[in-house]
């Protein structure tokens, strides 16, 4: 049976051996997929030990994801943007591509599951750290008016905004100056400030009535930024957590050659969570 695994540092809560599970249940594929707990001086001996005892595909979460960048034999154009990778693919000639499906699994879950536009939209992005890079690609794909990233240290705001800025019209700003901006179609959080249950201090008028909000991080109960939505009076609200499957469903399809039906999926992670 062909083996995947996902490694990472925490991993005992992963859900990926669940949810590919269940893509290989459903598309009646036959795979099996462990999860193994690294520490960061094993990872480039664990992934060629797992190549070498015929593994197909690796997944690759904190903290290992620019070690499994740097480690790649070659690269699609999204990793490389991403400087990050989150999927390895074990190749027949020996060789290992590595893959980013963060952002196709944000893109998917808010074009296909919530159906939120973001074609001709104006975006706002929070957040400059690893988690944006690895997104940036796959938004200004979809063809947005704009991408907006604001971020608490601007200067790393401005770089991202530098490095994509081939890929469309996209902007750095200070959270303070978000005060002169009108409201915004789609917000997407990307902080890590949630994490600790905290949402940064952002003025009011870049939510409207119609402005979506997506949190990238998710939890069983509302995260502080989609409180901080809420109050505000927003509707249109999401946590990450088809993401999560999203990027798994990509993964699955690199390794495998069939996109798996994501929504029965997500409604059975979100039953558990
Ligand atoms: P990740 O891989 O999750 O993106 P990261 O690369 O460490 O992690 O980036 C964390 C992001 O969350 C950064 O944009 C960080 O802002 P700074 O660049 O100014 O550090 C942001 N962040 C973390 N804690 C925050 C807080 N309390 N308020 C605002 N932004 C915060």
């Amino acid at each position: 049976m062909d083996k995947y695994l996902v490694v990472g540092n925490p991993i005992a809560h992963s859900k990926s051996p669940e949810i590919h599970q269940q893509f290989a249940d459903q598309t009646g594929q036959k795979l099996n997929y462990d999860k193994l707990l690294l520490e960061e001086s094993d990872f480039d001996q664990a992934v060629k030990s797992f190549a070498s005892v015929g593994g197909k595909g690796m997944n690759v979460t904190v903290p290992f994801k620019e070690k499994a960048f740097a480690l790649a034999d070659n690269l699609s154009e999204r990793a490389q943007l991403a400087e990050a990778v989150n999927t390895l693919i074990m190749n027949d000639d020996g060789t290992i591509t590595g893959d980013n499906t963060d952002g196709a699994g944000l893109v998917f879950d808010i074009s296909t599951r919530l159906e939120w536009v973001i074609k001709n939209k104006r975006i706002l992005v929070l957040g400059a750290g690893g988690a944006v890079k690895g997104v940036l690609l796959p938004l200004l794909k979809e063809g947005p008016q704009s991408i907006t990233i604001a971020n608490r240290t601007v200067s790393k705001a401005e770089a991202l905004a530098e490095r994509f800025s081939a890929y469309g019209n996209i902007e750095a700003s200070s959270f303070m100056a978000l005060e002169k901006q009108a409201a915004f179609d789609l917000i997407i959080n990307a902080t890590s400030a949630g994490l600790s249950g905290e949402m940064p201090i952002l003025p009011d008028n870049i939510i409207g009535t119609g402005t979506a909000v997506y949190d990238m991080v998710y939890a069983k109960e509302d995260t502080a930024c989609m409180r901080w939505a809420r109050q505000l009076g927003c509707q249109h609200i999401a946590d990450g957590l088809g993401m999560l499957v999203g990027q798994a469903a990509e993964s699955f399809r690199l390794w495998r050659g069939q996109m798996p039906d994501v929504a029965p999926v997500f409604e059975a992670m979100k039953a558990e969570s």
